[in-house]
């Protein structure tokens, strides 16, 4: 079985993946081939679908357990798996302004940070509010041999805290409880991540959760940091996705990290994330 996909930029990393039903059952050998070009691409955009949340969980486990996000105010009610990133709220849930609006990766403070995420498209607003994503493979391959030599074998530490506090959003967002907090202590990962199923390497670290690098003195790590940081975000790297409603993606997180652009909120924007469970980053 293949896929059918077309190039959505000059980059390498994103491509649409044309005529699927995502509101089907999707065979597995088409999952096998997503699978593929997962691992080829990073991105993997899926236009004009109509899917209800049952539908969008079944065609996220084909590639493994969901993920539940800590702060239970978001999830959708009857539907854990799923992730409400919408600024008024639905069906209860604590809205999210602009949120995930600085470079991060999902959910990378944890010991298994997700695989990959599928973000669906319901309400948009008419300008702003994109997405975009660094293609953390070419940005490694692009440093030079002595930054190269000065990374391998070095741990980032990274944690949800300190963002979840800044986020502050007016007050709106409370503060994590004991219980979250106990469930998101700071965790360490390689700077360097190399993905078990191609072997290839990926610069991860990111502005969101990425607090130090292990056994490093402040200001030198902060300093490698930002030079990493500024370095990944460098538009030779990126691509932006324009949402248009119902469009899907899903991106790697072994392999992008990205962040979202700011847009008026007197329109509704409203976005399902379901979350693909990883392993523990090598
Ligand atoms: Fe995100």
């Amino acid at each position: 079985m293949t896929i059918s996909t077309k190039p959505m930029t000059t980059t390498q990393f994103v491509v649409e993946v044309e005529d699927i039903d995502l509101s089907k059952p999707v065979a597995g050998t088409t999952v096998a081939a997503l699978r593929k070009a997962i691992n080829r691409y990073s991105i993997l955009v899926f236009r004009d679908q109509s899917i209800d949340n049952d539908q969008h969980i079944a065609f996220s486990r084909n590639f493994g357990d969901l993920e539940i996000h800590t702060v239970k105010q978001y999830l959708l009610p009857d539907y854990p798996e799923i992730i409400a990133l919408a600024n008024r709220g639905e069906n209860g849930t604590t809205p999210i302004e602009n949120g995930g609006a600085y470079w991060h990766t999902d959910i990378s403070y944890k010991a298994k940070p997700p695989m990959g995420s599928l973000l669906f498209s319901l309400e948009i607003p008419p300008e702003g509010g994109d997405t975009l994503f660094a293609d953390m493979y070419a940005a490694y391959d692009a440093l030079d041999d002595e930054m190269k030599d000065r990374i391998a074998g070095l741990r980032a530490v990274h944690g949800y805290e300190a963002r979840f506090s800044k986020m502050g959003e007016g007050g709106k967002r409370p503060q994590l409880t004991a219980e979250q907090l106990a469930e998101v202590p700071e965790v360490t990962h390689p700077i360097v991540r190399t993905n078990p199923e191609n072997g290839q390497k990926a610069l991860f670290v990111n502005e969101g959760f990425t607090l130090g690098i292990e056994g490093m003195a402040k200001d030198e790590s902060r300093a490698l940091l930002d030079a990493l940081n500024a370095h990944a975000m460098k538009p030779d790297f990126i691509y932006a996705h324009h949402w248009r409603v119902g469009d899907l993606v899903f991106w790697d997180n072994r392999s992008v990290m990205h962040c979202a652009t700011a847009y008026d909120t007197n329109y509704a924007r409203r976005m399902h994330r379901t979350t693909i469970q990883g392993d523990i980053p090598i």
